[in-house]
Order: C-alpha cells, then sequence, then structure tokens
C-alpha cells in the first residue's frame, strides 16, 4: 500500500470511530407524573416554576455530575426544581434531552403543582415543596 493509501485506510477508520462514539441522547419516555392539583394563571407560583425550569435547563448541563437542585428566588410562591442527565452525555447532548423533558411534561401536565418527567438518559422534576430525589 503507497503512503496515501493508507493515510485514507487510517482517515477512514478515525472517522468510523467518531460516528459510533457519538450518538444522540435516547428521549424515549419513561415515565410522566403530574400532580392532580393546579394552580390558577394569576397564581405567582408560574414565575416562580417559569424560573427553575429555566435555570435547571441552563445550568445542569454545566454541572459535572449533571445533578442539580435549585429554588426560586421570588419570595411568593416557591418552586423546587431537580434534573439529571446520565453522566455518559455530552453536555449539548443533556441540554437537548432536558429540552425534551420539559416539552413532554408540561405537554402532558399543563399548569399543575408538581410534575416530574423521566426519559431514558434526563429528568425533570418540580414541586411546591423541598425534595430530594
Ligand atoms: C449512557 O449510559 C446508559 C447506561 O448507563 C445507557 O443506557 C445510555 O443509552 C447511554 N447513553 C448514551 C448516549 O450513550
Ligand atoms: C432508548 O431507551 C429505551 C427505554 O429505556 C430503550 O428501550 C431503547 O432501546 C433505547 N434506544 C436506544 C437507541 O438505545
Amino acid at each position: 500500500m503507497g503512503f496515501v493509501q493508507k493515510l485514507a485506510v487510517i482517515i477512514i477508520g478515525l472517522l468510523g470511530l467518531c460516528a459510533t462514539m457519538r450518538s444522540d441522547p435516547n428521549t424515549t419516555v419513561l415515565q410522566i407524573l403530574c400532580n392532580g392539583g393546579e394552580y390558577s394563571s394569576g397564581d405567582p407560583f408560574g414565575t416562580s416554576l417559569a424560573y427553575v425550569v429555566a435555570e435547571l435547563e441552563a445550568v445542569t448541563p454545566t454541572r459535572k455530575d449533571y445533578d442539580y437542585y435549585n429554588i426560586s428566588p421570588y419570595p411568593n410562591a416557591f418552586a423546587y426544581g431537580h434534573a439529571t442527565c446520565t453522566k455518559n452525555l455530552t453536555s449539548p447532548d443533556c441540554t437537548t434531552c432536558l429540552a425534551a423533558a420539559d416539552t413532554t411534561m408540561f405537554g402532558a401536565c399543563e399548569k399543575r403543582i408538581g410534575a416530574r418527567s423521566v426519559l431514558h438518559d434526563c429528568t425533570i422534576r418540580y414541586e411546591q415543596y423541598p425534595f430530594s430525589e
């Protein structure tokens, strides 16, 4: 084999390796739980919830273990949140997965006081009370 052919074989091999290592996050929905209780349109909880979920989606992919708890900063209605991604995801894949978890959760649980979205590669949960799971 000449030099160019050897180089071609090496490059093709490397491309193949990259293709196997890169995989999309698995956003298969395993569980969606909606609290039966609803909040009304003017409820300040809606603002706290929006804050908490936006922060979960922004910060969780930047954490080393992709495991992040937060709490809304507004004192008139608290929202507590938690999100995780599978550790083998890349940070952008964690972002992608959490966006899918968000869409699924709010699609199924509109205006609920608590909800949980469990996808194969990530989770999001929020409540009106502190929790540790
Ligand atoms: C990450 O690892 C889990 C097992 O811990 C596996 O089920 C999942 O499919 C993997 N995801 C990716 C994107 O490799
Ligand atoms: C994604 O996750 C689901 C549920 O855990 C599993 O059945 C499926 O095989 C996974 N898909 C891939 C491509 O890994």
